[in-house]
């Protein structure tokens, strides 16, 4: 069981930070092989609507998102953590999503399986926000669910934590904490 963290955030050991890593060792303790990229150290250009793609379901720009893609393929557990910016996810995040639209050319396009194969994959969406609006995580929800969706990752839910702002302050919610290690073992043993 290969389980991808994926890192959308800009501050390193910030809120979304400190939750992902709390998955993947809950993952890991059921002993699954877990990895993290950080996207904010990768090189992702956004999606240049080119269609390329469409030719043979792979995208033309030769960037770091062709080791995610790679990296996607291998997984079976996929786990996005991204904190919500002006009420949308960040944009390190947003620019991963769109560079996977070779894999919907890949599908609706091509009619091969996005990620290569069938198995059965599954994801999970951690979040915080800084502010404690209704609907705060929404749009965030839409676009990740979407994301999944094309890429054929059943919906795994989403552990999403509101008024959290500062730098680490997750860190204050053991509880918080707890819930993420618990997730990741859940997300493993299912
Ligand atoms: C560019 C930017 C935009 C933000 N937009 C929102 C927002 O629309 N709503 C909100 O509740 N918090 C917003 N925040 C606050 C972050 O969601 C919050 O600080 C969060 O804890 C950051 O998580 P991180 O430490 O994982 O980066 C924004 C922060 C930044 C830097």
């Amino acid at each position: 069981m290969r389980v991808l963290g994926i890192a959308g955030s800009p501050r390193r050991g910030g809120n979304t930070d400190l939750l992902l890593a709390e998955v993947m060792k809950g993952a890991a303790s059921k002993g699954a092989e877990v990895k993290t990229v950080i996207l904010n150290d990768l090189e992702i250009t956004p999606c240049q609507h080119c269609d390329a793609c469409f030719e043979a379901g792979k995208c033309k720009i030769e960037d770091d998102m062709q080791m995610v893609y790679g990296e996607l393929e291998r997984a079976d557990r996929i786990v996005l953590a991204s904190p919500v910016q002006f009420m949308g996810v960040s944009a390190q995040t947003k620019a991963m999503i769109d560079r996977c639209q070779a894999l919907w050319a890949r599908k609706y396009v091509l009619k091969r399986p996005p990620l290569g194969d069938k198995r059965e994959r599954k994801g999970l969406f951690v979040s915080v926000a800084g502010m404690k609006l209704a609907n705060l995580f929404e749009p965030s929800l839409a676009t990740v669910k979407a994301w999944f969706k094309v890429l054929d990752i059943a919906y795994g839910g989403e552990l999403v934590f509101p008024g959290v702002d500062e730098k680490g302050a997750i860190a204050q919610n053991p509880d918080a904490l707890k819930q993420a290690f618990l997730a990741g073992q859940r997300l493993v043993a299912e």
